[in-house]
């Protein structure tokens, strides 16, 4: 469903072999909205806002620690590679990381990135690692203060007045909730909601409701953000000079432009840039699987017309 989203965002209903044989043609229902000849701004000079900048914050998908693969050997099942050690993250960040990366190299980072699954976009799955954090000045020395980013993510999203959970839904027209109940079936999750919050919803704030969210079957993130996340890349592609007046190929260089217009996935830019990673190690269709999952089963419906499978 997402796929054919970004699909009819970026070629339209008329699909990419039109766009590709005839240019942008028609509004950006029928021809996708890249290519419009002026951005649409609806009246908002165009930029990334703070609700994005909100449901954007996912430090939950970080792991505790990176599983080390060793890529000097064949292939084992489904293009795996052998664990060689775990490496906790706290030694891949700040002045240490820069020397443990280093050591690792690129294809034996990314190689071992593609084989973990990420982490949960849950409650109680915020790692311990990033609460107590050392940040560096300017000058790149250690700041005594540590900083707890848990703590610190609520407290931006309340100094940036960004609204908190249920403003946050009504201002998107969804349904905002009246009970603890509404929000997740989590028997514990209520109780320490209500212990923190009491009975009023009203205070929930917005990262600790897109967290505490039943999530709708086979999303990883909740309702609530995809909406941003929707709305937010309809407003890139329409609105971003990049996607629109400068979307040629003076901006772009013709090689460039030519590789905008050629690349789909993150699994292209692998192909191009790196073919010796995706091909030995890659099984999966998409970059963002677990790239030892089966590649999809190829499908004669055309994308516009399959049911969503979840
Ligand atoms: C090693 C990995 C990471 C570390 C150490 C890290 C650390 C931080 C820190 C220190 C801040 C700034 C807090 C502040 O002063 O407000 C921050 C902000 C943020 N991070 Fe991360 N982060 C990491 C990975 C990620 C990932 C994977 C995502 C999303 C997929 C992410 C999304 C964000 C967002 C959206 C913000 C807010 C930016 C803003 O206020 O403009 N971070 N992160």
């Amino acid at each position: 469903m997402l796929l054919a989203g970004m699909r009819a965002n970026w070629y339209g209903l008329l699909g990419k072999k039109f766009k590709d044989t005839f240019g942008h043609v028609g509004g950006s229902s029928l021809g996708g909205l890249v290519g419009l000849r002026k951005p649409v701004n609806h009246g908002v000079p165009y930029s990334l806002t703070e609700e994005f900048t909100s449901v954007y914050r996912l430090h939950q998908l970080l792991p505790d620690s990176i599983h080390l693969r060793n890529i000097n050997v064949a292939p084992g099942p489904n293009k795996s590679p052998p664990l060689l050690e775990e490496v906790p993250m706290p030694d891949l960040i700040g002045h240490k990381g820069e020397k443990t990366l280093s050591q690792i190299g690129f294809t034996r980072q990314f190689v071992s990135m593609g084989h973990q699954a990420c982490g949960a976009l849950e409650l109680w799955n915020y790692p311990s690692w990033l609460r107590d954090l050392v940040a560096q000045d300017v000058d790149g020395k250690d700041r005594p203060d540590h900083v707890d980013l848990a703590a610190l993510e609520i407290y931006r999203d309340r100094e940036r007045k960004v609204a908190r959970y249920n403003q946050f839904r009504r201002a998107l027209l969804l349904i905002p909730i009246s009970k603890w109940e509404d929000l997740t079936e989590d028997k514990n999750a209520i109780e320490v909601l209500k212990d923190v919050y009491g009975d009023d919803v009203e205070e929930l704030d917005l990262m600790v409701g897109l967290m505490a969210e039943k999530k709708i079957k086979g999303f990883a993130i909740s309702e609530t953000a995809f909406i941003v996340f929707l709305l937010m890349a309809t407003r890139r592609l329409e609105a971003d000079r990049f996607f629109t007046s400068d979307f040629n190929e003076e901006t772009y260089t013709k090689k460039g432009f030519e590789w905008v217009n050629t690349t789909e996935s993150l699994k292209d830019v692998l192909d191009r840039h790196y073919p010796e990673i995706s091909k030995k190690w890659m099984n999966s269709t998409s970059a963002f699987s677990v790239w030892d999952s089966p590649p999809n089963a190829p499908n004669p419906i055309p994308l516009y017309l399959r049911f969503p499978s979840s």
